[in-house]
Formats: C-alpha cells, sequence, structure tokens
C-alpha cells in the first residue's frame, strides 16, 4: 500500500538559525487494509510523520512509495496532489467549517473535486447515515458535541473513499467512553471498507483495541516497529490504567 523508505524531515523555526530534526530515517511499510498506530512523546514527530505520509508537506530526503508511484522531495505538486486525492486525513480537533452545516461539511471534499451536486449529496447522506448522524444533516456544526463533530469529520474524510485514513489522535479531546464509541466506528470503517489506517495516538490502550502493529517514534527515530501484542512494553501513560482488566476496551 504504502512503502515509505529512509524518510527525514527537520525545519527551521523562524528568527532562529539551527533546524530541529523532526524524522530520522524513518523506514517502514503499510499494508492494504492495515491499522499502523503511531506512539511517543510529545514532540517526536507523530504529527510530522502523518503530514509526510498524507502528502501535505514534502520529505527532505527519502521517498513514499503508494502502489506503482514514488514520491521524494522533487515530486512536482500536481503529482503529489493527486495521490493526496487519494487518502484522507481527519485532522485534531475535527476542523469543521461553522459557516456550512453538516451535510455541506461531509460533501465539500467532493465538491473540491468537482462533482455534481446529486453526486455530492447522496454520497454524504449515505456516509453520514454510516456514522449515526443521518438526522443531523441540517445541523450547524457548532451544535454538535465533540463526539458527533468527530463522526461528521470521519464521515468527511470517508465520502471520497479513500485507500488510506490518516488520523491524529482522533480521540484525544473526547471522554473515555465516546472515545470508545468512536474507535467502534472506526472498526465498523475497517469492517465496511477497504481502507487502511495510520492512527496517531496517546494512550496505548487505543492503539491496542484498533492496531495491528505500533510504531515507536522517539526523538524523530522509529524505537520500535511490532505487531500489537507487544505493545505493553511502550506504556506511556500510566493514567490510563483506568481502562486495564475488563477487557472489554
Ligand atoms: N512547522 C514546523 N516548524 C518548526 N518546527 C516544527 C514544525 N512542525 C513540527 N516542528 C517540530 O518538530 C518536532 C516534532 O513535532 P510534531 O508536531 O511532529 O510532534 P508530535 O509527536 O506530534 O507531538 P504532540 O504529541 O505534542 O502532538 C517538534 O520539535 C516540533 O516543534
Ligand atoms: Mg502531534
Amino acid at each position: 500500500m504504502i512503502e515509505v523508505e529512509n524518510i527525514c524531515k527537520s525545519f527551521r523555526p523562524s528568527g532562529q538559525t539551527g533546524r530541529i530534526v523532526a524524522l530520522r530515517d524513518i523506514s517502514f511499510r503499510l499494508a492494504p487494509r492495515e491499522v499502523l498506530g503511531i506512539v511517543g512523546k510529545s514532540g517526536a514527530g507523530k504529527t510530522t510523520l502523518l503530514r509526510v505520509l498524507s502528502l501535505q508537506i514534502p520529505p527532505d530526503s527519502g521517498r513514499l512509495d503508494f502502489g506503482a508511484t514514488r514520491i521524494d522531495s522533487r515530486t512536482p505538486r500536481p503529482l503529489r496532489r493527486e495521490v493526496m486525492r487519494r487518502t484522507s486525513t481527519v485532522f485534531q480537533g475535527f476542523s469543521l467549517l461553522y459557516n456550512r452545516n453538516v451535510l455541506e461539511n461531509v460533501a465539500l471534499p467532493l465538491k473540491l473535486r468537482g462533482r455534481s451536486r446529486a453526486e455530492r449529496e447522496g454520497c454524504a447522506r449515505e456516509m453520514l447515515d454510516f456514522v449515526g448522524l443521518g438526522a443531523h444533516a441540517g445541523s450547524d456544526p457548532i451544535t454538535l458535541s465533540g463526539g458527533e463533530a468527530q463522526r461528521v469529520a470521519i464521515a468527511r474524510a470517508l465520502v471520497t473513499a479513500p485507500e488510506v485514513l490518516f488520523l491524529d489522535e482522533p480521540t484525544s479531546a473526547l471522554d473515555a467512553e465516546t472515545s470508545r464509541d468512536i474507535l467502534d466506528l472506526l472498526k465498523k470503517v475497517r469492517q465496511s471498507y477497504p481502507v487502511a489506517m495510520v492512527l496517531v495516538a496517546h494512550h496505548m490502550e487505543v492503539v491496542r483495541y484498533m492496531c495491528d502493529r505500533v510504531l515507536h517514534l522517539d526523538a524523530g527515530r522509529a524505537l520500535r516497529l511490532g505487531p500489537i501484542r507487544n505493545a505493553a512494553r511502550f506504556r506511556l501513560d500510566p493514567i490510563e490504567a483506568l481502562w486495564e482488566g475488563d477487557g472489554d476496551v
């Protein structure tokens, strides 16, 4: 699905001379329909890796192979955008447009792709029904709870039938129960659509519940990549031990 080879990325913060190295020589493969978790401390490079994988920013060096298409620092923008359109991203904090209703928010990516109004609305309604918010099509996004807003963001991400879905801490703004509802929705996505997911998470429980493998980033390096049964070794947040023990999370 995606093959990542030797990705490096650094930033020069404005007003400073030195560079911050955010990613150092990252390589891995994402299989079709795989769900990969990315964990690590704040500043480890998780969001930067997600932005490079989703082609929002080019790597300084290294390559990304999306199927037969190779992307590197020299890839022309139009080709990068074309491949980018095979993916969707759920950003931290929902990023809904508050001057449009829920249906229009979900339909927006299809509008940007020049689809007809009838097709846009039909697909958007279908996705809203899928995430359980069919009754909210005409609602103003400001009236939604955090969990509902995240469902709308997920519907909007899925409306273009992406091959890969990138999610940056999709449950970090939600309480434990709502988090589980969102993760259950993502499991339903997984069962219903042929989509791979890359999910940044702060809490190991989220990764353990959702993911096939986990990539542990530390100061921009891939410290370890392994199947989820090894993940307990990476426990990051002891507070989340609250969730342990019921076997049902
Ligand atoms: N646009 C940018 N300009 C300058 N520095 C940046 C930029 N984006 C990221 N960085 C730096 O790169 C490093 C990695 O940042 P990143 O946002 O990827 O971390 P993260 O693992 O997502 O952290 P968090 O868990 O807090 O979201 C940090 O030192 C950050 O300050
Ligand atoms: Mg981040």
